[in-house]
């Protein structure tokens, strides 16, 4: 049978190099493969990344257009690590693959009998009608994490056999076409709170590295009902870099921990540079901070709100700032997330890509105690200024652990048409995804740019793009699949979108 070999593109490795080829703690599976995740790379590519025990030589990919023919080969050279992870991060880029196909796939080792799929980006200007899933701040679920019961002074536990959020995203995934997390992914840095609050009876604090580790794989291994089929799009959150915010206090006992008890993966998004593959090379963004993607109708952007905001400021949550996450900056370049971002706002071609969504880790408009941990001012005045010059029309967010769906804002301004046909963005914070710590309550009375608010259901947003000029967003309650809120959006205007009546093969299981 007639097989291609060739070297995917060299991706960039994460510095901390390789301290053994074996890593045991936690289990050993040697070389099979575990937490498959998918990125788009491109219109037509696909990172395929997992992780293993063992580190591989050349980390492969057999795929083709069916089944019985993974006729195809990709291969890499990256399997990276980190002082004190248990496992080895694997990373390939599949290349010149057909768009809004579905791929079949193995990677090398693999124990499952039958191959994975995937499926390559809609291109620009198809105007198919398509929906995609969008969490922010969402942690790990069971006994790590959230489950029935919690520790002291945390909240809103699950009801017994209640369906949380990643069993929800599982249940619904032939509905979205993929992904998108905007930071705060796994909450494992909250092994040391976990522990003080006595949640994990049965650990102990010089126990860190080898807790926190475990908890990041059970998030990774939850999502793999999802990821290994659905891209996995990611953008940073404080979880991925302040250790806890910077340190905690065991009241019982008295001990103020501080950041020199953080451990190297919680630490300046190195985790995080390890685990995933954005497509940042594609976009001219960098690494998993900044970068944007097309997908039919829509120009897609993630946005860094946790370091590198440029403009010489220092934002407060910035290196040394309140929340200690002592990150970055990751360009030498001063202003380079903003220049970068207004090069690629004017690019956008809107009539084969209207729609510009953006999300970001953090929020401005929020109901929410107006300090610099919940409200991040210094985002608003480096990024706002530029959604309203190119029109984007919605900004997505999380970090407040609610759901707020605002009116379409501009400088504080209520834009009068609303949702019908408005010039300013709409600003949409869903940080209810679910985590150890539950939920926060909003500040009340809500301000009077707040259209739709909860604070006591874990759910997910559900975006769905009909077409050229309508948009609809709801917020999905994970226990129950129940729509608890949907507004649409109407934009007028003309566009040179069709829909596709090409290729798409039959639909993965
Ligand atoms: C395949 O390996 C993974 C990772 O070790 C493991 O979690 C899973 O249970 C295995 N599946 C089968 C079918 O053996
Ligand atoms: C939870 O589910 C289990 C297994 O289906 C069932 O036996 C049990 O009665 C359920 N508990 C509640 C409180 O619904
Ligand atoms: C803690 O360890 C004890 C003794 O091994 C065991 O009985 C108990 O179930 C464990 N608790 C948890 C939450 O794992
Ligand atoms: C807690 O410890 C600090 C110093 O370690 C000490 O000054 C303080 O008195 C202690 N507080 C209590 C309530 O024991
Ligand atoms: C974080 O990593 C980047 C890239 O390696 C580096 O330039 C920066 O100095 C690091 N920041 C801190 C606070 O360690
Ligand atoms: C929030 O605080 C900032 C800085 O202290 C202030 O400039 C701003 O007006 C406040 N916003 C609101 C809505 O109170
Ligand atoms: C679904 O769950 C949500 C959140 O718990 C709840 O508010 C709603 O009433 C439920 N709806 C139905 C139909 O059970
Ligand atoms: C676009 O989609 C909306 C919502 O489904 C529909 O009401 C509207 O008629 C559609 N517009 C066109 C031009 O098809
Ligand atoms: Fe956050």
């Amino acid at each position: 049978m007639f097989q291609t070999l060739r070297p995917s593109v060299v991706l960039s490795a994460v510095a901390f190099a390789a301290c053994a080829t074996s890593k045991t703690a936690g289990g050993d599976n040697g070389p099979v493969p575990m937490q498959l995740r998918l990125a788009y790379s491109g219109n037509t590519g696909m990172v395929v990344s997992w992780n293993t025990y063992s580190q591989l030589s050349r980390p492969t990919v057999r795929y083709g257009l069916s089944p019985h023919d993974l006729y195809e080969t990709a291969w890499s050279t990256i399997s990276i690590t980190y002082p004190t992870s248990t496992t080895y991060n694997n990373h390939v880029q599949l290349r010149d693959l057909k768009p809004d196909t579905l791929y079949y796939y193995q990677p090398e080792f693999s124990n499952s009998t039958t191959p994975y799929t995937f499926r390559t980006s809609r291109p620009a200007g198809d105007g198919t009608p398509y929906s995609i899933a969008v969490v922010v701040d969402l942690g790990t679920m069971g006994p790590d994490g959230l489950t029935t019961h919690v520790g002291k002074g945390a909240g809103n536990p699950l009801r017994v056999n209640e369906t949380n959020t990643i069993q929800s995203l599982s249940r619904f995934k032939s509905g979205y076409d993929f992904l998108w997390h905007a930071g705060d992914i796994a909450y494992a840095d909250y092994w040391l709170k976990e522990e003080i609050q006595g949640f994990l009876p049965n650990t102990t604090i010089a126990e860190g590295a080898a807790v926190y580790e475990r908890i990041l794989n059970d998030f990774y291994d939850e999502m793999t009902v999802v990821t290994a089929d659905r891209p996995y799009m990611v953008g940073p959150g404080n979880h991925e870099a302040n250790c806890d915010n910077g340190g905690t206090t065991d009241k019982v006992h008295n001990i103020t921990y501080d950041v020199s008890i953080c451990i190297p993966g919680q630490t300046n998004f190195t985790g995080y540079r390890n685990h995933f593959r954005m497509p940042s090379s594609e976009s001219a963004g960098l690494g998993n901070f900044w970068y944007s993607f097309d997908h039919g109708m829509v120009h897609y952007i993630q946005i860094d709100t946790e370091t590198d905001l440029g403009h010489g400021l220092i934002a407060p949550d910035e290196p040394g700032g309140s929340e200690g996450e002592d990150a970055g900056p990751f360009s030498d370049i001063k202003n380079a997330q903003t220049n970068w971002l207004a090069k690629d706002l004017a690019s956008v071609d809107r009539s084969k890509t209207p729609w510009i969504i953006v999300a970001g880790h953090r929020p401005w408009y929020v109901s929410a105690q107006n300090d610099s941990s919940d409200v991040c001012l210094d985002c608003q005045n480096v990024f706002e200024p530029l959604f309203i010059q190119y029109g984007v029309d919605l900004v997505l967010s999380g970090h407040v652990h609610a759901y707020e769906r605002n009116v379409p804002l501009a400088n504080y301004g209520v834009d009068p048409a609303g949702l019908n046909n408005p010039k300013a963005p709409w600003y949409i914070t869903n940080g209810a995804a679910g985590h150890y710590d539950g939920l926060d309550s909003l500040l009340e009375p809500l301000p009077y740019y707040s259209a739709f608010a909860q604070d006591t259901a874990y759910g997910w947003s559900r975006i769905t793009f009909h077409n050229c000029t309508h948009m609809t967003h709801e917020f999905v309650a994970s226990a129950n699949g129940t729509v608890l809120d949907s507004a649409t959006l109407f934009k007028k205007r003309t566009c040179d979108v069709q829909k596709n009546h090409g290729y798409r093969g039959h639909d993965s299981h």
